[in-house]
């Protein structure tokens, strides 16, 4: 299948649009990453997300709706995981909640899970496809399962090229790391994955992997990756971080908003370099930098 890239404008859209109508799934940007939608009500469709990305199907997908009043269509919110999405949507956070039993979206979405991973996306590019499409869209990261998340269209087609019809480029993504889990399921809320939202250490036990995607070596690049670097190795390409220049730098001036943006980016340029090892300078665990060390971590696992 002939991959087409177009930059983000009313006419990308409504192609989009009428491509995911079809049952064709359809990368796009988003705040965090690029996204591999699809229509959720429809089942075929989002097999055809599965089979893009060689995913293993027991992995429950992100549904993307419009707006607060959609979420609740299809799933249940209580007090608690009311006021978090009322501070936070539209943007980077994902909330688990009980599915409501005549949400209408397929199965294979949840992978059979009585919850619903759903969030509010901020970019106008997923916002227009969502409103455009006037349907919940499934979205993974549009990326080859196991392969590193994509924050620009070249790095979609790197991964899913002639796999899937069309990807809306809307040049690099802002945020650089995906969503923030959150499980709003009963009981205290719970993080399931870190995020580019912070997440009170108090309100934290995200010891227990409850989500798929914290399989250790879920975001693991091509090549060994050796972390808290300070001076690289003949054979290695180092990313640097702050004073520790590199080949390339996450973050000159230090600054982790910076860093995370450009985390998976640089990962990407790494892995394609012809070094055969990847070396990373330390970065501090504070802030954002404790979801950077996740992903890190889970990179050199
Ligand atoms: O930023 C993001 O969240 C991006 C953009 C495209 O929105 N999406 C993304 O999706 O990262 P994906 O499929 O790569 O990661 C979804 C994560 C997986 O770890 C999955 O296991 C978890 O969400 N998840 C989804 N539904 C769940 C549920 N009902 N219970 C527990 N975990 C769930
Ligand atoms: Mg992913």
């Amino acid at each position: 299948m002939q991959t087409r890239v177009l930059p983000f404008t009313d006419d990308a859209i409504t192609e989009a649009a009428r491509l995911i109508l079809a049952g064709e799934p359809v990368a796009v940007p988003t705040e965090t990453v690029y996204g591999l939608a699809a229509n959720a009500t429809d089942a075929q469709a989002v097999a055809r997300i599965y089979e893009a990305k060689g995913r293993p199907s027991f992995n429950p997908l992100i549904v993307h709706v419009a707006d607060l009043a959609s979420a609740e269509q299809i799933g249940e919110f209580n007090e608690t995981a009311r006021e978090l999405v009322e501070r936070h949507w539209p943007g980077p956070l994902t909330l688990v909640v009980p599915l409501r039993e005549a949400a209408g979206v397929a199965s294979i979405v949840t992978a059979g899970l009585g919850t619903i991973g759903l969030r509010v996306p901020a970019h106008p590019a997923m916002q227009a496809l969502l409103r455009a499409a006037d349907r919940p869209l499934a979205a993974p990261s549009a990326n080859a399962s196991g392969s590193i998340s994509p924050t620009r269209a070249a790095h979609v087609l790197k991964s899913l090229k002639w796999r899937i019809p069309l990807v809306i480029d809307g040049g690099p993504t802002e945020r650089g790391l995906e969503s923030t889990i959150v499980a709003a399921t009963g009981g205290p809320l719970r993080l399931l994955r870190p995020g580019p939202i912070e997440w009170g250490a108090e309100r934290m036990s995200g010891d227990t992997i409850e989500a798929p995607g914290q399989l250790a070596s879920h975001y693991a690049p091509s090549k060994p990756l050796r972390l808290d670097v300070t001076t690289a190795k003949a054979d290695e390409y180092l990313i640097g971080f702050g004073a520790i220049p590199g080949d390339s730098n996450l973050s000159p001036s230090g600054d982790l908003v910076e860093a995370a943006a450009r985390l998976f980016d640089l990962i990407h340029r790494a892995d394609g370099s012809p070094k055969p090892r990847i070396a990373v300078a330390s970065v501090p665990c504070k802030g954002l930098g404790a979801a950077i060390n996740d992903r890190l971590r889970r990179a050199a696992a």
